[in-house]
């Protein structure tokens, strides 16, 4: 590789935010023990915040922003991976602690990596990206209530900012593992949207606001909650006994004002996801999984392709909920 690559940076020095695209040393990848020439990262909402203004995230400037990417192995101390090797990285703090994805090159721990699936590549992996890996982490969570819990059969799921990043996978995943999806949304114009990635009923979002009763009519063996706040009281008091709620969000609030009743009433489960910090054996086992659940073809007509430049007018539309489909950056373009 040449010593110089670019990759975008941001700094504050005496109160200035700024963000820039920059050429760097391969002597600036301080962190890590693989080297990894980056084919794709993603836009995601955290990834927005940061570049903002380091979003109360990044505590050390200058940075490269990122917090997720594929590509290829250049260098390796470490035996798991050689050159050549396509990996992908999600979490781990990459990107918020340790140099990211939004650069031409990235150094990280081993430990942090897995191979890219020979179903899959390394475009594709970006496709789905965090949001998508989140989203499968959830889909696979309300499964548990059948295989793990060895509940009844889940029939009705719903599915909260629906269609966001993680909404909008969740509900194709979720009606291909054959489940009956409800799609919560705040956008009335996204109906047919959501009917084509595979949601059976539309629900508006008024419906998940204002007070919940303790306990009402059970209605969801599965849910996925990327909202949090008001909608997650809401749906714990509308669970059905032994349904599971995966929350992984916080699009709506932080707060949640629930009772007891609905955990020990129902025996309704709430599954905390934690896409970063999942273990390599969870991650190898949901990008394997990945092919066989995410209809590819459907995700790239909503992709869009960004340059360090598109990216960087790009990610105030996310911040402002004006950008609607998946954003991949192509860091050579
Ligand atoms: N736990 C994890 O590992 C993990 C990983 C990735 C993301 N996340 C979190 O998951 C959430 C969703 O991420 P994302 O990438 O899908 O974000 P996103 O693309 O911005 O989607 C969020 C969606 O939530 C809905 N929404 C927005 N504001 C709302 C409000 N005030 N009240 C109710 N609904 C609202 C909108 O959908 P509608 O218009 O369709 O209602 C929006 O499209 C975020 O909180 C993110 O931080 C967590």
């Amino acid at each position: 590789m040449s010593e110089k690559f670019k990759a975008v940076i941001i700094d504050n020095q005496n109160d200035k935010f700024t963000r820039e695209i920059k050429e760097i040393n391969k002597t600036d990848l301080k962190d890590g023990n693989v080297l990894v020439k980056i084919d794709y990262s993603s836009l995601n909402y955290k990834d927005a915040l940061i570049l903002n203004n380091g979003g109360k995230i990044v505590r050390k400037f200058p940075f490269v922003p990122g917090i997720d990417f594929s590509g290829k192995v250049v260098e390796s101390e470490d035996n798991k991976f050689k050159k050549d090797d396509n990996v992908i990285l999600t979490g781990f703090r990459v990107g918020e602690a340790y140099f990211g994805g939004f650069s031409q090159y990235a150094k990280v721990d081993s430990n942090f990596l897995i191979k890219t699936p020979k179903d899959l590549d390394n475009q594709k992996a970006m496709m789905l990206g965090t949001a998508g890996f989140t989203s499968l982490l959830c889909a696979f969570a309300v499964k548990a209530k059948e295989e793990l819990l060895m509940g009844e059969k889940v029939k009705d799921v719903l599915v909260t900012g629906a269609t966001g990043g993680v909404g909008s996978i969740a509900v194709m995943v979720l009606s291909k593992m054959g489940y009956d999806v409800h799609a919560v949304t705040g956008k009335k114009d996204k109906n047919d949207y959501l009917k084509d990635l595979g949601a059976k009923n539309i629900i508006d979002r008024k419906e998940f606001e204002g007070e919940s009763k303790l306990l009402e009519k059970g209605i969801w063996d599965g849910v996925v909650d990327t909202v949090g706040g008001a909608a997650l009281t809401k749906i714990f008091a509308q669970t059905k006994p032994g349904g599971i709620v995966a929350a992984c969000g916080n699009a709506g609030g932080i707060k949640i004002n629930t009772t007891v009743m609905p955990f020990i009433i129902r025996g309704v489960k709430l599954w905390g996801i934690d896409s970063s910090g999942s273990s390599i054996r969870r991650r190898e086992f949901i990008w394997n999984e990945a092919s066989k659940l995410v209809d590819f073809t459907k995700i790239k007509s909503l992709t869009k392709e960004l340059s360090f430049n598109d990216l960087l007018e790009t990610y105030p539309k996310l911040l402002k909920g004006e950008y609607f489909g998946r954003a991949i950056v192509n860091p050579n373009k």
